[in-house]
């Protein structure tokens, strides 16, 4: 416990977030309950341990040096409805698929990071929502209540936790069990080839490089004599937005011979752009974990604002400890980006730059669907990282919102999704996610940037 006093602030308890003002929380209707399902998810076992985090924090060290690359996606907002085999491989399938891709690009080590087990709270814009003169507590995702419009089913319940708890273990399993049983050897890319990579304008493009890889692996070992073992597995790690404080509280431990206190729901929580607030609850609560924590940083925020929070988020200045995910859209980045990496640098912190191009390009078309545009999306994302660049400075990272289903939810991308298309298979609940296809075109698009980049350098 000696050591706890060097690696957690002294006055940070786990709960000391309660005397904060805390954005975006649900209201219960019984303290009571709510209280009793705490204790019980208190000594519920922990999703992911204390290694695993610091091996994660360590890789993204390597990432703030450019030497690997992050690759976090998945569902705005996980169901308990999707919490099945199918939907859970695919996405796996395309996050494998797309980190194939961007390291035959970037020549560099990825990092695996799913948005799921665990991923079921969203802030919301609103408190209530009103229909036909009826107003009811606003849907905050699974964990919290329903999205049907009745009063039961829009009644926070602390249960719920329980349920989300436990939905998040059955995935994190299923997962482990996915890669420890060799379903990302590389060895077999057949096994997370889908259908509609088969179908797809690049396809072409893509079995060419899994054949040169199946190629280059065999080469080497032929060389070696033997299979390269390694080949078989890949680190797949968790996030999700820590934003029910009470849930994350109750996951927070402290572990045997290591110090600190680790939040062991995830590998990786990341605080949302609505509760970032320097003096709110938020802020407190994870200021005092050790696990790698995400900042989302967009409108509005002032460069100082932004270095005063890597102060409180990693006042120890650790590589790897704190990312920041950047949303300011297509249209703001270039005005609002410079002026916090030129605050960071000044100041010197050690940040993991990440792009998350989806939040900031989002609309809503004639039509009522909530929607983003694939070349807008792609702009954010060229446009973070000449930016960067041009600062020297890295982008470590890419942060988006997709699914291996073919949904129709994102405008454009080489299958030509129209606004027309929309209602074709719309599923999401919260925001519109790019489909397989869209994702992996995003991944060849990203990786040709970074080829580029290496190809001028090297000139
Ligand atoms: C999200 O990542 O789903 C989200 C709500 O993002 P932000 O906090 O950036 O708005
Ligand atoms: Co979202």
């Amino acid at each position: 416990m000696e050591c706890n006093k060097t690696v957690t602030p002294a006055d940070w308890r786990p709960e000391s977030w309660q005397a904060k003002p805390a954005a975006q929380q649900p209201v219960y209707p019984d303290s009571a309950v709510l209280r009793t399902v705490l204790r019980q998810l208190a000594c519920l076992p922990p999703l992911v341990t204390s290694w695993e985090v610091e091996n994660l924090k360590q890789q993204l060290a390597g990432a703030v040096m450019g030497e690997r690359f992050l690759l976090q996606g998945g569902d705005c907002s996980e169901s308990f409805a999707d919490c099945e085999s199918g939907q859970i491989a695919a996405k796996l399938k395309i996050l494998l698929q797309m980190s194939l891709v961007l390291v035959h690009g970037s020549e560099k080590r990825l990092i695996r990071v799913g948005r799921f087990a665990g991923q079921y709270a969203k802030p919301r814009s609103a408190d209530t929502e009103t229909q036909a003169g009826v107003t009811l507590p606003v849907y905050r995702g699974d964990l919290v209540n329903q999205p049907g419009f009745t009063a039961p089913e829009r009644t926070p319940d602390p249960e719920r936790l329980l349920r989300g708890y436990e939905r998040s273990a059955l995935t994190i399993n299923f997962i482990r069990a996915l890669i420890d049983g060799g379903f990302a050897d590389l060895h077999h890319p057949e096994y997370w080839d889908i259908d509609f990579v088969r179908n797809s304008p690049l396809a072409a493009e893509y079995t060419r490089m899994v054949d040169s890889i199946r190629e280059s692996l065999q080469f080497m070992e032929t060389v070696t004599g033997g299979r390269l073992a390694d080949m078989n597995r890949v680190d797949f790690y968790t996030s999700h937005e820590g934003l029910l404080l009470h849930y994350e509280q109750a996951q927070t431990r402290t572990v045997p011979r290591r110090p600190g206190w680790y939040n062991l729901s995830t590998h990786f929580p990341w605080i949302g752009n609505r509760t970032r607030s320097l003096d709110g609850a938020h802020i407190e609560y994870f200021r005092g974990i050790r696990n790698p924590v995400g900042l989302k940083v967009g409108d509005p925020i002032e460069p100082e604002e932004v270095v005063a929070l890597c102060e409180r988020l990693n006042p120890l200045d650790e590589p790897g400890k704190l990312m920041l995910i950047l949303r300011f859209g297509a249209e703001g980045i270039q005005k609002q980006l410079p002026p916090i990496i030129e605050a960071i640098q000044r100041a010197k912190k050690p940040v993991l730059w990440c792009c998350d191009p989806m939040h900031k390009n989002t609309e809503v078309t004639g039509n009522g669907f909530k929607t983003r545009r694939f070349d807008k999306i792609l702009s954010e994302l060229e446009q973070a990282y000449a930016i960067l660049t041009e600062h020297h400075a890295i982008l470590g990272g890419v942060h988006f919102e997709l699914t291996g289903d073919e949904v129709t939810e994102c405008i454009g991308g080489a299958s030509g999704v129209t606004e027309a298309d929309l209602h074709r298979a719309y599923r999401t609940p919260v925001d519109p996610r790019l489909n397989g296809e869209q994702a992996l075109e995003m991944a060849f698009r990203l990786a040709r940037l970074m080829k580029k980049e290496r190809q001028r350098a090297k000139a």
